[in-house]
């Protein structure tokens, strides 16, 4: 793979080029006030922290705009170049990867590839602690549950926040003080000292401490949970679902059909859009198909083995070491293995789905429909998916038993009818369409908020119609 192909086409629709333009003009005016800084030296960093003025930031309180600055600051990758948001684009609610097409981020360093899909990092504030039985399944089996990462490794916003910057894939830092010397050096310092305190930087475990705080309250605000969707007006009742998307709703929450709500919680009854976050943070195994374009995966042993190799953060030495000279690859500390949990990732929200392409933890489908329709042919077509229909070939034999094969849409087995039809399946799709944040009920003047991707930018532009979707053409 060479790394032309490796990245994603950057180019826009004129009305993003525009507001691009005028940030950047912006840029220019505030060059000629201030000193230069190393942002401003490298026009890919200007380019990054040119997202951020598309967010209102109106009503950040001072913590919750440092969290924006450092989100957005190009210049705390070793070397410079990545930002929080290069991986976690406000345009894409919040993934993206870095740009690149392989389904994993790329990191600071040109040819350094993580082995995950970037999840979108909307509505998490209110993720419980990771723990071990926290749920109760259907069947009265208790679940893991909570935490963040696939893995949920990390309890807490703050806890994750220290993550990306010591990690080698990501922005790779050396170690604490490092990275607090590029804040202690930045525009924003000041405002940083504004608001931690004078003496802030003085150490540098405390001001990570400081920095992890700062992007964890800037990732709580409404910026990141607006519940501004077509299925939130519904809820509040002030807008309604069009006949298809109301019958992808009803395929979407009935057991005997899509069953998708087992694990991808809605609660309509409540009025209260809140209560539908799309996820009950439980861990499941999917049996998913092994990804060929991630570079490490040119390497047959290597597997992806989500929960039951976790590390909690506490435990693995990274971000926490002020002072010393701990390293990215820093001791990690061996934890017991629950063979139970090999293969489980948890379940994401489901929400802005429609623009935060690729799919699933290792970035297999770049289209939603293909995530839809896996569930519903994976055990009807396993040839479909998997290499001779050998199914679930991204995990070791041993691990398949912890992949579900009896509860809907999975209970099918081949040469059976699929659990959701063509149609059904675009059903479904339609209303995965009405979870888009930004939306604007005809008729209303209010604007869409320019945090979000509008439909024309998103990687899945159009919402399916029945006339040109494959059903139409009879192939899922
Ligand atoms: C090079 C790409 C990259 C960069 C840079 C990056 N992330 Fe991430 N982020 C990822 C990937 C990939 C994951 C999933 C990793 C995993 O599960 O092991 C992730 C996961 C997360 C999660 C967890 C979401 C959940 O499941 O609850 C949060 C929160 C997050 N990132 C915030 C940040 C913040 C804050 C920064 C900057 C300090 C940052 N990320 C920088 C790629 C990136
Ligand atoms: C038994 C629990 C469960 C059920 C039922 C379920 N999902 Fe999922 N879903 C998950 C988990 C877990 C993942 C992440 C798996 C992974 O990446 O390894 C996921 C991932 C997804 C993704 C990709 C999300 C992303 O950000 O990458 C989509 C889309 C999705 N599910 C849609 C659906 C639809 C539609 C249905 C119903 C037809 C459904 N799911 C049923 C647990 C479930």
């Amino acid at each position: 793979m060479t790394l032309g192909t490796a990245y994603r086409n950057w180019g826009m629709p004129p009305r993003v080029r525009l507001i691009l333009t005028m940030a950047a003009l912006a840029g220019c005016l505030l060059v000629t006030a201030t000193p230069l800084s190393r942002a401003q030296d490298i026009p890919h960093l200007q380019f990054i922290s040119a997202l951020a003025d598309a967010i209102d930031q109106t009503q950040l309180t001072p913590r919750e705009r440092l969290g924006l600055r450092l989100f957005f600051d190009a210049s705390l990758s070793e070397p410079a170049g990545v930002a929080c948001a290069s991986c976690h684009d406000p345009r894409r609610a919040f993934t993206g990867n870095n740009n690149t097409m392989i389904g994993v981020a790329l990191g600071s360093r040109s040819d350094q590839f993580g082995t995950r899909d970037a999840p979108t990092i909307m509505y998490l504030a209110t993720t419980p602690r990771f723990s071990r039985s926290g749920a109760v399944d259907l069947d009265g089996k208790r679940l893991p549950v909570g935490g963040h990462f696939w893995d949920g490794r990390a309890d807490t916003l703050e806890e994750q926040a220290t993550q990306p910057f010591f990690n080698a894939v990501e922005m790779n830092n050396a170690n604490t003080p490092a990275l607090i010397a590029k804040v202690a050096k930045s525009a924003y310092a000041g405002a940083f000292r504004a608001v931690w305190g004078e003496r802030i930087f003085d150490n540098a475990e405390t001001a990570l401490g400081a920095v992890a705080a700062s992007l964890a309250a800037f990732e709580r605000t409404r910026v990141f949970q607006p519940f501004s969707s077509k299925f939130d007006h519904v809820m509040r009742g002030q807008a309604k679902f069009s006949e298809q998307e109301q019958r992808g709703l009803n395929l979407f929450t009935l057991r005997q059909k899509g069953n998708c709500a087992q694990c991808h919680t809605v609660d309509t009854a409540s009025g209260n859009p809140q209560k539908s976050l799309f996820t009950d943070f439980s861990y499941r195994a999917l049996g998913l198909p092994r990804s060929q374009r991630i570079p490490r995966n040119a390497d047959p042993s290597f597997v992806d083995l989500g929960l039951c190799e976790r590390v909690p953060v506490a435990l693995n030495g990274q971000g926490k070491a002020a002072g010393s000279t701990a390293t990215s690859a820093a001791v990690v500390r061996p934890v017991a293995q629950d063979p139970a949990t090999c293969g489980l990732f948890k379940t994401p929200t489901l929400r802005n789905i429609t623009v935060t392409a690729p799919y699933m933890h290792n970035g297999v489908f770049d289209d939603l429909r293909d995530a839809v329709t896996f569930y519903a042919t994976r055990d009807t077509d396993p040839a479909r998916w998997f290499p001779a229909g050998k199914k679930f070939n991204d995990l070791p034999a041993r691990y398949h038993s912890n992949v579900d094969v009896d509860n809907p849409p999975y209970q099918r087995r081949p040469n059976q009818p699929p659990q959701l039809s063509n149609e059904e399946i675009d059903d479904i799709v339609a209303f995965l369409y009405t979870l888009t944040d930004g939306y604007a009920p005809p008729g209303s003047t209010r604007a869409v908020p320019s945090t979000m991707v509008t439909p024309a930018q998103s990687p899945n532009p159009k919402p399916p119609s029945t006339a040109s979707s494959p059903a139409s053409r009879g192939e899922y």
